[in-house]
């Protein structure tokens, strides 16, 4: 699927998002657009440089993808997708408790992939 290029001059500023920041659990059922999307993977871990090595997030060693440092990756990761839906005037939870191998089947993740966090993203509820 390829997904629209993101918008690097967004209106909220980065003081705004962390002040407003809040977990949201109950969301609209309204589908979410590509362009959203886009963003949200452009934000999490996206390429900067034309060169297309260096990303978004800092990385251990610069080995990508997230293998090393996983957790700390992951934590950092997982704060570009939390502030940027803010920014988009969206919304995001956390979740970092689930069982993981029910998370394996269901979403079919290879079985030497551990999923780390999950994010709900949407319109607030
Ligand atoms: C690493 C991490 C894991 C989390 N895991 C869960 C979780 O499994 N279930 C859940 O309901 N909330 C989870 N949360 C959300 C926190 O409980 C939330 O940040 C806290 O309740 C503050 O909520 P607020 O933003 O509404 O103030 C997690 C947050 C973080 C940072």
């Amino acid at each position: 699927m390829q997904l629209p290029k993101p918008n690097f001059n967004g209106e909220m500023t980065l003081e705004a998002t962390l002040k407003n920041q809040r977990i949201i659990r109950a969301f609209q059922s309204d589908p979410i657009s590509s362009e959203f999307l886009g963003q949200m993977f452009w934000a999490a871990y996206g390429g900067t440089e034309s060169d297309g090595f260096k990303r978004s997030a800092a990385w251990g060693g610069a080995l990508y993808p997230l293998d090393l440092y996983a957790l700390i990756e992951a934590g950092h990761v997982g704060r570009h997708i939390f502030s940027e839906a803010k920014a988009l005037g969206l919304g995001s939870g956390i979740v970092g408790v689930f069982e993981d191998q029910r998370v394996i089947e269901i979403l079919g993740i290879p079985q030497a992939h551990e999923p780390l966090l999950i994010m709900p993203m949407g319109k607030k509820g």
